[in-house]
């Protein structure tokens, strides 16, 4: 596929399967940028360049991948970023349903924005970041769900809740 897409997401914390999504995507465009939701109406576990430094961190191996954080309106970012794709994860029939509906809404905000929506790998499609945050809570072994370059960062993180 042509130009540079853009995978947006909270990503608190990065996935297993969120970098499943990141190496497909990089594979199908010449340039991917991970953008990071900076919300500050949202309680995240991880601060925004928290996120930001362990998906660099994550995605090291990966040369046409970048990271970034944007705030305000996804269409408005990828104006900005001089892209005209966005790429999404779809584990379940209900993230389908989300997915289908931001889609419409993107491209009723800017009608150039195509979304592609990627099937979730059977090995990943079970993962959530709130899954992750909730096993660490309990004291669970998250190691099976998340990179393994930033898992202590992850148990650290989650460890003071
Ligand atoms: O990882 P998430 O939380 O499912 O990601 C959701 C995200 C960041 C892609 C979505 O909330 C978003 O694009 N937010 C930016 C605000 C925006 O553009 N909203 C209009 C589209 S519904």
């Amino acid at each position: 596929m042509k130009g540079r897409c853009v995978y947006p997401g909270s990503f608190d914390p990065p996935t297993k399967g969120h970098l499943d999504l990141i190496e497909r995507g990089a594979n199908l465009f010449p340039e991917l940028i991970v953008a990071v939701l900076q919300n500050p109406a949202k309680k995240n576990a991880f601060t925004v360049e928290e996120r930001v430094e362990m998906l660099r961190r994550a995605c090291a191996h990966l040369p046409n991948v970048r990271v970034d954080a944007f705030g305000g309106l996804l269409v408005d970012y990828l104006r900005q970023a001089g892209a005209e794709t966005v790429l999404r994860g779809v584990r379940t029939v209900s993230d389908f349903e989300t997915e289908f509906q931001m889609a419409q809404i993107n491209r009723r905000l800017s009608p150039q924005v195509e979304t592609v929506l990627l099937p979730a790998s059977p090995e990943e499609g079970f993962v959530s970041s709130s899954a992750v945050r909730e096993i660490a809570h309990f004291g669970g072994d998250i190691a099976p769900f998340v990179p393994a370059e930033i898992l202590e960062h992850i148990k650290a993180g989650l460890s003071q809740d």
